[in-house]
């Protein structure tokens, strides 16, 4: 489609198998519920539907939190809306980086005129336990740890429930960013006690882009309210916005909320409810496996290591001498197949294949398998070409 044919009419997407970093496919259920007629946003039927998804959220986080709720604006607003309520001027901030969105979490807690204190690790592995330890002893002022339990810029995931611990016994607030875990790996807000935890929908929960489900627990609660300054930022204060999806008693406009777009992440979550919250996280690792036979098999490897390795986000490395940006343009134009780039240090390096939420299906991994084959295999890359199916439906056995 060229932009002279999307001028002034209306625009209707190619059809796109989504592989990469996010937004993965969205079920057709859910973009079907998106289209079911709006109504006011403190509607009595809306409002029951806000119970409801609150519910659906509360059971994907593993939680009991009262405070579990959609922010209406993206993953970074969730972000956002973690470190303007837990964070003050002037406190002490152990951030975890291991990928650009640690780097992102420091940003934030300068921008409200903290102190980041970084503990960096080498992108591609885990936070390391003890480098948080050590950064703590060092630093008994901190106030709030924050890290990312699956980091999409690498493919790596860290251990929540031991870094949460070490936070604890430091009496620190943890924030954790799950945008790219929740639905897709284990994710277990209370077990773990992680106490302040943000993700998206648009990645194993196959919902659009846009919405940000976020969890508060007491311990992160009482943090808010000992503030000593008010919220820098309006429209993230949780103090407001729990005027409208909080309590009990009469909901207060804060703003109007994204009423068809929350339709689709509620169809989302039931679907999520249907299937059953382990057995999405089996169905990632199972694709998984099979998607590993064929890469492997072709000769290409994996970034992370794989006790450390997100089954939902594969860094994979690029055969010698390819142009990694002309295999994912063709894959794109020919087979209709995003996958995404190497993001920050890893631009050029690799490859980011997804397979999250609706799009982990055999489908999708054995069409995204063939079609990447085809494609080395025409540039003459050095591949073992014919072997990556094969490989794959072995793996199924
Ligand atoms: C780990 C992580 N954190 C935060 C974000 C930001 O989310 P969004 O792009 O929805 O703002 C992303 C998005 O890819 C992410 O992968």
């Amino acid at each position: 489609m060229s932009r002279s044919d999307t001028k002034n009419a209306s625009f209707v997407p190619p059809l796109r198998t989504l592989m990469g970093p996010g937004p993965s496919d969205v079920h057709p259920r859910v973009l079907a519920a998106m289209a079911r007629p709006t109504i006011g946003h403190l509607d009595p039927a809306f409002i029951d539907m806000m119970d409801d998804l609150k519910g659906l959220l509360q059971y994907a986080f593993q939680t009991q939190n009262e405070l579990t709720v959609p922010v209406s604006a993206p993953g970074s607003a969730g972000m956002e809306m973690c470190f303007v309520n837990l964070v003050e001027p002037g406190d002490e901030v152990v951030v975890c980086r291991n990928g650009v969105f640690g780097e992102r979490m420091r940003e934030n807690v300068e921008r409200i005129g903290a102190v980041p204190v970084m503990v960096h690790d080498e992108w591609g592995t885990a936070v390391d336990p003890q480098k948080l330890e050590d950064a703590l002893k060092a630093h008994p002022q901190a106030k709030v740890v924050a890290f990312v339990h699956a980091e999409t810029s690498t493919g790596a995931k860290s251990d929540v429930k031991t870094l949460a611990e070490i936070a604890h016994r430091h009496d620190c607030v943890t924030i954790v960013d799950a945008v790219t875990s929740l639905g897709g790996i284990p994710l277990k807000v209370d077990e773990w006690q992680a106490d302040a935890v943000y993700s998206g929908s648009q990645k194993c929960l196959s919902c659009t882009p846009g919405l940000s489900p976020v969890t508060f627990n007491e311990r992160a609660v009482a943090k808010l309210k000992a503030r000593q300054h008010k919220v820098q930022s309006w429209f993230l204060d949780l103090n407001l916005v729990m005027g409208y999806w909080g309590g009990q008693t009469k909901r207060a406009y804060h703003h109007t909320a994204p009423i068809n777009p929350l339709y689709g992440l509620h169809e989302s979550l039931v679907m999520l409810k249907e299937e059953g919250l382990e057995n999405a996280w089996q169905r990632h690792a199972r694709h998984y496996e099979v998607l590993r036979a064929g890469i492997e098999a072709m000769g290409m490897s994996f970034y992370v290591q794989p006790d450390q390795r997100l089954p939902q986000l594969n860094v994979v490395t690029i055969p010698e001498g390819v142009d990694e940006a002309q295999v994912r343009q063709r894959l794109l134009s020919e087979f209709d197949l995003e996958i995404g780039a190497g993001l920050g240090q890893l631009a050029g390096r690799v490859w980011r294949i997804g397979q999250m939420g609706y799009s982990s299906n055999m489908k999708n991994i054995m069409f995204c398998l063939s079609a990447l084959e085809s494609v080395l295999s025409d540039m003459k890359a050095a591949i073992n070409p014919g072997a990556a199916t094969q490989a794959a439906l072995r793996q199924v056995g």
